[in-house]
C-alpha cells in the first residue's frame, strides 16, 4: 500500500537491510533467531528485503538444474505464498513497514513479477508505489517529521529476471530502468527546488563498477580471493574497508546506471546484496559503494550473516550511519548458539 514514511520525532529513521533471506517454507531457526533478534534491538522504521527472497526456482514447477520439478501455476503460488510467509509474518504481526526488491533467484518460475507482487501486496505493512514504473522499479520517499516535505528517497530497482517465454534468465540493470531512474531522479529534483534529493539506492546485483574497488593481485596475496585459476583481487585498502571472500564483480551487460548514478547527483550510496560473504563499504569515482552481507542458513555463507542498519537523521539525511550486525551480535555467543550456528548453516562457517 502507498504510506507516507516519516523521521519520527527524535528526527531519525532506521531502515534495516535483510538481504538473501531465501530459506524457502522450511528455514533454519537460526536465521529467524537472527531477525527476531534484529527487529527487536533496532526497532527500525522500515524493513527492506533486498531480493533473493525466497528461492523461486526451488519451487514446485521450477527449474531444478536442467529439469522441471512439478507443474502448475496455482501450486507455485500457494509454494510461493508459503514460502514468503516465512520473512514477512513476523514484520507485519510486529506492525514493521517492509519494502522488496527482487533477486535472481525470486522470479525462476511460473508466476510473472506482477503476480508476485500480488503476494506482497496482500500484507498490510507492505510499502508500494502506485507510480508506473517498469514492474519491480519503484521509489520510496522519507518525509520529513511534520509530514510537509520529502527529504531523503530510496531507490529499489530490479536487476534480475527471468524470461519465461525463452526460460532465460538475465541479470542488470536495462536501459529501460536507466531512463526511468534519470526521469524520476528529474522529477524529485524539481519537486525539490532544484537540488537533486538524497537518496539510498538498493538493488540485488552490484553494477560493474564495484570491481572498481579491487586491485589485482596474485593468488596467494593477503586477503586474495581467486576468480581464475592465476588471477585474483583483494579490496584496494584506498578506496574501501570490510571483507571480501568471493569476487562479487556485478552485472555484466552495462547500460550506463553507474554514469547515470554519478550524473544525477543524488544517491548518497548504493547498497548491494547476492554476494553473500562479502561485506564492504567503499567509494568508486565519488560514488560510495556498499555490499551488504547474506542472512540465509539455507545457502552458502560465512560467520559473517546477518543484517545491516541505517541510521538517517532529519538534519543531514545525506550524512547517514550504517554497520551490520552479525548472528553473534545479536545471539550471543553461548554454547547453544555456537552448535545451533553450526548445525544450522547449510554451507561454509568461516
Ligand atoms: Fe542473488
Amino acid at each position: 500500500m502507498t504510506r507516507q514514511l516519516k523521521f519520527n520525532q527524535n528526527g531519525q529513521f532506521t531502515i534495516l537491510q535483510v538481504a538473501d533471506a531465501q530459506d524457502l517454507p522450511f528455514p533454519r531457526k537460526a536465521m529467524l533467531d537472527m531477525l527476531d533478534a534484529a527487529y527487536e534491538k533496532i526497532n527500525p522504521d522500515l524493513i527492506l528485503f533486498t531480493g533473493d527472497n525466497i528461492l523461486g526456482n526451488h519451487l514446485l514447477d521450477a527449474r531444478f538444474g536442467t529439469k522441471k520439478i512439478g507443474s502448475g501455476k496455482e501450486l507455485t503460488r500457494q509454494r510461493m505464498k508459503k514460502a514468503l510467509a516465512v520473512i514477512l509474518d513476523p514484520p507485519e504481526q510486529r506492525r514493521i513497514p517492509f519494502a522488496m526488491t527482487f533477486g535472481n533467484h525470486d522470479d525462476m518460475n511460473l508466476l510473472t513479477k506482477a503476480e508476485q507482487l500480488e503476494l506482497y501486496r496482500a500484507y498490510d505493512q507492505f510499502v508500494f508505489s502506485d507510480e508506473d514504473t517498469p514492474v519491480g522499479n519503484y521509489t520510496v520517499p522519507i518525509w520529513s517529521s511534520n509530514g510537509e516535505k520529502k527529504l531523503f528517497n530510496l531507490w529499489l530497482l530490479d536487476t534480475a529476471w527471468h524470461d519465461k517465454e525463452t526460460d532465460r534468465c538475465h541479470t542488470g540493470v536495462t536501459k529501460e530502468e536507466v531512463d526511468w531512474y534519470v526521469a524520476r531522479s528529474n522529477e524529485l529534483k524539481a519537486e525539490n527546488g532544484g537540488q537533486p534529493l538524497p537518496s539510498l539506492l538498493f538493488q540485488h546485483i552490484p553494477f560493474p563498477e564495484i570491481r572498481r574497488l579491487m586491485l589485482e593481485c596474485k593468488p596467494g596475496d593477503k586477503g586474495a580471493v581467486r576468480y581464475a585459476k592465476d588471477k585474483a583481487v583483494r579490496l584496494d585498502p584506498a578506496k574501501a574497508t570490510g571483507r571480501q571472500c568471493e569476487p562479487g564483480f556485478g552485472y555484466q551487460e552495462n547500460n550506463g546506471q553507474f554514469d547515470a548514478i554519478k550524473a544525477q547527483g543524488d544517491v548518497c550510496a548504493a547498497v548491494f546484496s547476492h554476494h553473500h560473504i562479502n561485506n564492504f563499504d567503499g567509494v568508486v569515482d565519488g560514488v560510495r559503494v556498499i555490499q551488504s552481507p547474506g542472512a540465509s542458513f539455507r545457502c552458502y555463507g560465512n560467520t559473517g550473516r546477518g543484517v545491516r542498519v541505517f541510521v538517517l537523521n532529519e538534519a543531514a539525511p545525506a550524512a547517514f550511519h550504517t554497520y551490520t550486525l552479525t548472528y553473534f551480535d545479536l545471539c550471543g555467543h553461548s554454547p547453544i548458539k555456537l552448535l545451533r550456528y553450526a548445525v544450522q548453516a547449510d554451507i561454509g562457517l568461516f
